[in-house]
C-alpha cells in the first residue's frame, strides 16, 4: 500500500517559515528529509518550490499552482491537491515507491490533511520569528516515536517525532 505522509519542521510556536524561507538551518534535519523522501514523489505548493529554487534530485517533484501557464523543467505541475495526489500515486505505482510525501507549505498542508496517514515532524525546540504556521495535529493522531537531539553544534535542539492517524479516523 502506498502511504501519503507529510514532513514538516516547526518551532515551539508552530512556525514553519519566514519571508518565504525556513527560519533556521539544521543540517541533520535536511539529511533526515533527504533520506526519507529519496526516490519518492514529493508534493509542494508553488511558494515552497520557489523557496527551494530547483527540483530536488532523485525525487518526483510535483508543484501545485492555480497558474495554468506555470512550467518548470523536471517538475510535474497540477492545479489541485486531488490531481497532484493522483499523479503522485500513478508515479509511485509504476516505480515501486512506498511513500508519497507532502512537503508543504502551510497552505498545502492545511488542504491535504484528509489524505495524510503519517506525519514526520521535526520539533525545533526554540522560538523563531516567522510568518507561516503549521496547524497543530488534532486528537485524530497518535505519536509512535520520538528521538531527541541536543544539536549543541548549531545550538538548536530538536526532536524527530512520528505520528500516525488513528485507524478509525482514516
Ligand atoms: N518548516 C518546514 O517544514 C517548511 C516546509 C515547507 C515550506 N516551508 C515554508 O513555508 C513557506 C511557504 O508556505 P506557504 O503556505 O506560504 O505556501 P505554499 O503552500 O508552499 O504554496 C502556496 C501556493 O500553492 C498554490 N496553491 C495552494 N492551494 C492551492 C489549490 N487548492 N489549488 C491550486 N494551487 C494551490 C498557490 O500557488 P499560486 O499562487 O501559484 O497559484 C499558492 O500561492 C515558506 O516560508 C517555506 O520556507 C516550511
Amino acid at each position: 500500500m502506498i502511504k501519503v505522509s507529510l514532513i514538516v519542521a516547526y518551532d515551539s510556536n508552530y512556525i514553519i517559515g519566514k519571508d518565504g524561507k525556513l527560519p533556521w538551518h539544521i543540517s541533520n534535519d535536511l539529511k533526515y528529509f533527504k533520506k526519507l523522501t529519496n526516490g519518492n514523489p514529493i508534493i509542494m505548493g508553488r511558494k515552497t518550490f520557489e523557496s527551494i529554487g530547483k527540483p530536488l534530485p532523485n525525487r518526483y517533484n510535483i508543484i501545485i499552482t492555480r497558474n495554468q501557464d506555470y512550467e518548470k523543467d523536471n517538475c510535474m505541475i497540477y492545479s489541485s491537491i486531488n490531481e497532484a495526489i493522483d499523479g503522485a500515486r500513478n508515479y509511485a505505482e509504476s516505480n515501486n515507491c512506498k511513500d508519497i510525501f507532502i512537503i508543504g507549505g502551510s497552505e498545502i498542508f492545511m488542504q491535504s490533511m484528509n489524505f495524510i496517514e503519517k506525519a514526520y515532524i521535526t520539533e525545533v525546540h526554540k522560538v523563531f520569528d516567522g510568518d507561516t504556521f503549521f496547524e497543530p495535529l488534532n486528537k485524530d493522531w497518535q505519536e509512535i516515536s520520538r528521538q531527541y537531539h541536543d544539536n549543541e553544534i548549531e545550538g538548536i535542539p530538536y526532536s524527530f517525532v512520528v505520528f500516525e492517524k488513528i485507524k478509525s479516523q482514516l
